[in-house]
């Protein structure tokens, strides 16, 4: 059987996810990065995790609508990812479009991981079947104190049951990322969300610039 591994990088596509807790910036900046590469004549596409397929779209709804058990939680998303990589996001990149991604593996390491404490080694060993050897070209980290980030989404309707998580959780969840980031500076940016929508937009496109051909 033939399986469609990670696109051979051939060509200067890249892979960009957004991450960070809920409330703290990603959806805002995706936009405005997409106008970036677009605007240098690329070819670029968003998409979004758990989802960007019809199937994953599917498991999201799974997935924030039912309580499960936490490992249950990552087995679903890393099933979703799967697919979203032979589908899309591989794909993609093979044809040089650039893939901008809101949420992606690292978003598991700090919800799972750490959120729901099911610890990094059950995720690594996900990550590493599900994708081995692949990984973002750059991981934009949107940061911002947990009961910040509620007071922006607190206007939005009534909240998934991820986001009505204690603030210990989404604590737990911020603090995985930060180190996360540490650990990889090279790879994950982190930008200071309580600045304002200006001075993080310019800072996404300084970062977004810095991988253009
Ligand atoms: N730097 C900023 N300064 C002030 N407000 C901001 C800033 N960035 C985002 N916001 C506002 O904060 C709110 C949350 O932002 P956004 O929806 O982009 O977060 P998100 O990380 O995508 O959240 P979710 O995970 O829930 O999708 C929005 O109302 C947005 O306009
Ligand atoms: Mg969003």
């Amino acid at each position: 059987m033939t399986v469609s591994l990670a696109a051979p990088r051939t060509n200067h596509a890249k892979f960009i996810t957004f991450e960070g807790i809920d409330g703290a910036g990603k959806s805002s900046h995706v936009e405005r990065a997409r106008e970036l590469i677009a605007a240098a004549g690329l070819p670029v596409i968003c998409t979004r995790e758990p989802g960007g397929t019809a199937l994953g779209e599917q498991v999201r709804a799974l997935f924030l609508g039912n309580s499960m058990s936490p490992h249950t939680e990552a087995l679903l998303v890393f099933a979703a990812r799967r697919e979203h990589l032979e589908k899309v996001v591989w794909p993609a990149l093979a044809r040089g479009e650039w893939v901008l991604c809101d949420r992606f593996t690292d978003a598991t390491f700090a919800y799972q991981g750490a959120g729901r404490e099911i610890g990094a080694a059950f995720v690594e060993s996900l990550a590493n079947i599900t994708h081995p050897a692949f990984e973002p070209d750059m991981t934009l980290l949107f940061d911002l104190p947990p009961d910040a980030a509620q007071n922006r989404v607190a206007g939005r309707g009534a909240a998934d049951r991820i986001e009505a998580e204690s603030v210990a959780f989404h604590e737990r969840v911020r603090r995985s990322y930060l180190e996360r980031a540490a650990a990889s500076p090279n790879r994950i940016r982190v930008l200071d969300t309580r600045e304002s929508k200006e001075a993080v937009a310019e800072r996404v496109v300084t970062l977004v610039k810095s991988l253009l051909p």
